[in-house]
Formats: structure tokens, C-alpha cells, sequence
């Protein structure tokens, strides 16, 4: 022991990012500026950690380990047998994203620990402190006292030193993390799932979430004592969280830590601690915008199931792909397709074919005539929560539409659980989505994945994993018997589940009358509606209205030039739940644009342009609410101005209530 505490002091005169190494039970890490501190310590034989910034405690001693059984625990009566230090500064390219280049620097701390007496069992703890944060993750090596095991609880604790307020949605209470964001004291949660937002009284950011949930439970949080938050992982039906087996490695445990929502936003913790992609061809992998009947099947325009009014018929897709052809879109969803929406079809997953279109719809003569108009069909796999189902057709799902040149897939698992058993978030349906990722990879197939486990960063490791539902989207704008989503909710979105990945959303609504639900609304003025393409990212943005409501209109121009994979992005001003302003530097040229929303409560704004390259000139395109635009009473005024700006220059920006602002920025 001695002997490797020495090996290690050593170490540190050469490492100088190192700080201490105080006794043989305690040691620290910081972050390659400096500032973030993370802190192992063995306490009477138990592990914990510690997060300072700038000197100051943010997370203080917390718990670390497992309970394995009711009487079995892997979490005291431990000494340290090694400590390793690592680091690495580099930078990849995302083939699509926020930004392109991502810098991914961290000094890492690495503890093996094993118990003293009994078994003798063997437990890692990994820590990486970046400039934006903290990851650690256990590992159970190789070893001859711990073969299959089970885990019972996991014992992680996070010690926030204050009672700040957190943006959170409960934990098992609702699907999919389909619940609109709250912000309670942190010391008055009940069980919540990660991500979750705390800011803090200083006016700075904490983000606790996970990275690269791979064979393992989702993690969720619930306070213990006080403003101790500790860990609870999402359960089997047998109650067993997790089933593992040495090697064995557990998702990271992320703390970001913010002075602002810029950093937070631009924080790349999650994606750097998953691996680099596995897929060596991205060339296939292609971000686009899509239309579809879908917001006419959620208006009962159209129906899933055969009938007088199925909506994918031959001859509706020809005229979405019609439209879609006519103003450059690239992609046209279709669901609805194939067998298996007669009757009850969340009660009857295991009814789906995949392979078998419904006889109106003649899949060949609507690619042939896609292809010819230079627009992607994106198909549809709806399983009603049955992975066993879908599993058995994967590969035949997958290579029926390969052959009919479909690269893209919406995936959906409607139903309170998978296969009447198990939890989405479970272990059983993390390991569902990850083998439907990876067979789609063989097929080329881009996944938009509805009702899933929340994102962790996967996306860097496979990047055909192009977006994901786990919000409650625009489709509670057509039937949500609470009128629909609040004008509050997309300011709290791109901070709370829009930091865990892309999120499909599906704005776009440019007529608010709902026919069905007449008291159900999409709670925005158009304006925010084209913002919103700006504010929330995803690789894949879908414009859901129905095509007539696009006709003729002029801020229909916004979605038609906005894109949807950036060079760079910043909040320039924002505030969660109240007004987000959000600026991105378009992929392939030198064109910003920026979004700016509201909640309720109309804003006057000042947005300086200072993020502009100094000395060239641009032509802004402002589509902005009308002086007496109202989510409310009067959504649709949108006035289109124009004016040359640079880098110098300041726009004024009203938004109305429920409002918003859309800008081109055009480099001239
Ligand atoms: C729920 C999804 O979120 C929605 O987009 C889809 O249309 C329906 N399920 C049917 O699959």
C-alpha cells in the first residue's frame, strides 16, 4: 500500500495536474484549467467522493458503492490496492451535431479497491474532472470471487451542499418522460430522472445526469436527508436492478458544472465519455427536415389503421412528396403503412409485421416516385412495446426498407411497459434499444427513436442514433386533455432534456384551430414556431403541419432555410422556463441563425450581434410576432423585416406573449 502511494507521490512532481495526494486513503483530481477539484476519500473503509469549483464545495463527501443482495454489500471494508492517473486532450469531428469540433480534455483518477477480508472482492472507481465537469463510473474487474452477480441498489450518493432550485420531472410517475419540467427546492424531490438542472444561488448551473447507458438501469435521484440526492435505478419486474457479469462497467455519473447557459449548453461532458463511433462509413448518415401525415393523423384527419380515411395511401404520399419536392424538404415520414394498427394496437405490439405494407399503400410506386423527385421516404416502426416481436422481424424490418432505399426509421414503443414486463428505462429495454441501434447500423438505417430510455451521449458511439422522443412533444398540442403544452415548457426544454440529446419535438403548426379537441391548442404565435427550429436541436426537424397550412405563407421560408446541423452554437441571453435566445452558425456556410422564444409573458430584448465575424457584412432576415400578436388571441401575425447588420450592430427584439423571434443571418 505504502509502496503504491509512493509510486504515486512520484508520480505527481512529474504530473503537475495532480494536486495531492494527502494520506493512502485520500486523493484528488482537477481539471485540466484548474478550477473543478474532484476529491476520493476512504472513510472508515467506505468510499466517497467530493466536487469543489474555485475552491468552493458544490457536491460535499457522498457515498460510493453497491448493495448486491439484501445482506450483501460492495461498499465498506475497503483499502486501496492501486491509483492510476491518466489524461488526454484532443479533438474530434462530429459528423453531425451542435458544433463540429469537439475538445475532449479531462485528467483521470483511477482507484482499485478491494475488500480487506471475506471475499476479497476487487471494485474500480474511475474520475475524470474536465473544465465543464465530472464523470466517475465504477468497474468490476475480472475476478475470482465475483462471478455472475446482481446488483440491488446502487449506493451512489451526490451531497449538494445547497437547497437550490432544480428543474426536474418525477421518475416512474408518467411515460417516457413525456411531464412538463418543475422547479422545486432540491431537498423536496420525490424520485426524478436525470438530467436534472439545478441553478445555483450564485447564478451558476449544475447538471446531474449519465453517460453511456449501456446494459444497465436508468439512473434516477431521490433525496435521502436533507440536500443528499442518491441514486435509484429503475427496476426489473423481478425487482433486480441490474444482472451483470465481470468485466463489468456501469454508465458515468455526470456533474456539469456552469457559470452560464452558454457553458451549459456547450458543455460536451456526456458525448466525450462515450466511445467514438463504431460506424467507420458515416457518408450515409445525412441530417434532414421532414413532413408527414402525421399531425393530420393526430388532428383524426387521417387514421393509422385501413379505412375510408387511412392516411398512407399511394396517393397521399404523392402529394407530401409533391409538396416536400416543391419546397426543398428533404424527407417524408409515413406511418401507418403496415399491419397491425387494426384494433387495439398498444394492447397488441406482438401483431405488427414489418415487411408487410397494407394494400393502398404500394411502397414501390411511392419510392420509385420519390427517388425521382430527389425526396427520402422515412418508414415507420410502431411496435406497441413489444421488443420481442420487433426483435424477431429486426433484420427482415430493416433490409425490407433497405431494398426500397429507405434510410431513415421513426422507431415507437407505445405502452406503460415492454412486453407487459418490463420498464423502458430497465436494464431489459436499455439492452432493446441498443440492439436496434446496432442492427440498424448494418442496414444503414438512421434511428428516430419514440418513447425511449433518456439519451446518455450513445450518439457519439453510433451515430445513426439521430434523435429521440423522451419529451412531451407537439402531439400534446392535438389531444392533450390539459389544452396542451404551456408556453413555459420549451424555455425549460433545451436546458433540461435537450442537454441529454436531440430531441424530436415536431413544431412547425401554422393553423392553431384544433377541430377535435377544440380546447387543446399549440400554445405559440408562428414566430416561436419557426424559433423553436433554432432553440431546440435535433438533426432531424420535422415541419408537422399539413401542407396546405404551409401554402402561400411567407414565414414558411424560415423552415425552408434553416438547417440542421450547425458549426457552433450559443445562447447569447436566457433565463429557464421564462425566454431562451439561442444563436447557431449554419454547417456549410457562414449564415447564422437565431431563435429567440418567450413564455407567457411578453419580452423586450436586446441582442447584440457581436458573434458575427468582425468586418463582413450580413443581411438579416427578422420573422418576427406583430405588435399585437398573442399565443392566445391572435397568433398568426408575423412581420418580415430586412436590414444589413455586422458584428457591431444590436437588434431590438419584442416578443409577444407565447412569442418569438426567427432571424437569418445571410453573410454577404
Ligand atoms: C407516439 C409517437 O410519439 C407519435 O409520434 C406517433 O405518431 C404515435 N406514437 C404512433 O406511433
Amino acid at each position: 500500500m505504502r509502496k503504491l502511494f509512493l509510486r504515486f507521490n512520484i508520480l505527481l512532481i512529474v504530473l503537475s495536474f495532480f494536486v495531492a495526494c494527502s494520506s493512502d486513503k485520500t486523493a484528488q483530481i482537477t481539471s485540466p484549467d484548474g478550477k473543478i477539484t474532484v476529491t476520493f476519500n476512504l472513510l472508515d473503509d467506505k468510499p466517497f467522493y467530493a466536487v469543489q469549483k474555485n475552491g468552493k464545495d458544490i457536491v460535499s463527501a457522498s457515498k460510493l458503492g453497491f448493495k448486491l443482495s439484501a445482506e450483501d454489500s460492495l461498499c465498506s471494508g475497503f483499502q486501496v490496492v492501486d491509483v492510476a492517473i491518466d489524461s488526454l486532450n484532443e479533438t474530434w469531428q462530429q459528423p453531425w451535431g451542435e458544433e463540429i469540433e469537439v475538445r475532449n480534455h479531462y485528467n483521470e483518477l483511477k482507484i482499485s479497491l478491494q475488500e480487506k477480508a471475506g471475499k476479497q472482492r476487487l471494485l474500480n472507481i474511475v474520475f475524470r474532472a474536465f473544465d465543464e465537469g465530472i464523470g466517475f463510473c465504477y468497474e468490476f474487474p475480472e475476478q475470482k470471487n465475483l462471478k455472475e452477480f446482481e446488483i440491488a441498489d446502487e449506493l451512489t450518493e451526490f451531497a449538494m451542499v445547497a437547497d437550490d432550485s432544480v428543474w426536474t420531472i418525477p421518475a416512474y410517475k408518467g411515460e417516457y418522460y413525456e411531464l412538463i419540467w418543475k422547479k422545486r427546492p432540491v431537498s423536496t424531490q420525490d424520485t426524478v430522472t436525470t438530467p436534472v438542472t439545478i441553478e445555483t444561488a450564485g447564478g451558476g448551473y449544475i447538471l446531474l445526469h449519465e453517460a453511456k447507458l449501456v446494459d444497465y438501469a436508468k439512473m434516477n435521484l431521490y433525496p435521502v436527508s436533507g440536500t443528499t440526492l442518491k441514486a435509484d435505478l429503475t427496476p426489473w419486474s423481478t425487482g433486480v436492478k441490474v444482472y451483470a457479469k465481470p468485466p463489468f462497467v456501469t454508465p458515468w455519473r455526470t456533474i456539469i458544472l456552469a457559470d452560464n447557459l452558454n457553458q451549459l449548453v456547450n458543455a460536451r461532458v456526456m458525448l466525450n465519455l462515450n466511445e467514438p463511433s463504431k460506424i467507420e462509413d458515416t457518408s450515409w448518415i445525412r441530417p434532414s427536415k421532414y413532413i408527414g401525415i402525421w399531425w393530420g393523423m393526430h388532428m383524426k384527419k387521417y387514421t393509422w389503421a385501413q379505412g375510408p380515411k387511412h392516411g398512407a395511401t399511394t396517393k397521399n404520399m404523392k402529394e407530401y412528396i409533391d409538396f416536400a419536392a416543391a419546397n426543398q424538404i428533404p424527407g417524408v415520414l409515413v406511418e401507418g403503412w403496415n399491419y397491425g394498427w387494426d384494433g387495439d394496437w398498444v394492447a397488441n405490439g406482438d401483431k405488427f409485421s414489418f415487411t408487410k405494407p397494407y394494400p393502398d399503400f404500394d411502397i414501390g410506386a411511392i419510392v420509385k416516385y420519390a427517388a425521382e423527385k430527389g425526396v427520402e421516404i422515412i418508414g415507420h416502426n410502431e411496435t406497441g412495446g413489444s421488443t420481442i416481436n420487433y426483435e424477431n422481424q429486426l433484420d427482415s424490418a430493416f433490409s425490407f426498407l433497405q431494398a426500397h432505399g429507405i434510410h431513415s426509421v421513426k422507431t415507437g414503443y407505445v405502452n406503460a411497459l415492454l412486453d407487459k414486463k418490463e420498464r423502458h428505462s430497465s436494464q431489459y429495454g436499455v439492452r432493446h434499444y441498443l440492439k436496434v441501434i446496432e442492427t440498424a447500423a448494418k442496414y444503414q438505417m438512421m434511428i428516430d427513436n419514440h418513447e425511449p430510455v433518456m439519451p446518455t451521449g450513445l450518439h457519439r458511439t453510433y451515430p445513426n442514433l439521430m434523435t429521440q422522443e423522451g419529451v412531451r412533444g407537439q402531439e400534446y398540442d392535438a389531444w392533450s386533455q390539459d389544452g396542451g403544452n404551456p408556453p413555459e415548457h420549451t424555455c425549460v426544454v433545451p436546458f433540461t432534456r435537450g442537454l441529454a440529446g436531440p430531441v424530436d419535438f415536431t413544431f412547425g403548426t401554422f393553423n392553431f384551430t384544433n377541430p377535435v379537441h377544440p380546447q387543446t391548442r399549440v400554445q405559440t404565435t408562428i414566430a416561436k414556431q419557426l424559433a423553436l427550429y433554432v432553440v431546440i436541436y435535433s438533426p432531424l426537424q420535422m415541419a408537422s403541419d399539413l401542407p396546405k397550412n404551409y401554402m402561400n405563407n411567407p414565414a414558411f421560408e424560415f423552415i425552408n432555410l434553416v438547417p440542421v446541423d450547425w458549426q457552433k452554437t450559443i445562447v447569447p441571453d436566457g433565463k429557464i422556463g421564462d425566454y431562451v435566445v439561442t444563436a447557431r452558425k449554419d454547417k456549410y456556410s457562414g449564415n447564422w441563425f437565431v431563435g429567440a422564444i418567450t413564455d407567457e409573458n411578453q419580452r423586450n430584448l436586446t441582442l447584440k450581434l457581436d458573434f458575427l465575424t468582425a468586418g463582413k457584412k450580413y443581411r438579416a432576415k427578422i420573422f418576427k410576432d406583430a405588435s399585437d400578436a398573442h399565443w392566445k388571441t391572435n397568433p398568426y401575425p408575423v412581420v418580415i423585416e430586412e436590414s444589413e447588420v455586422d458584428a457591431t450592430s444590436v437588434i431590438d427584439l419584442y416578443l409577444a406573449p407565447g412569442g418569438g423571434t426567427a432571424i437569418i443571418l445571410k453573410e454577404l
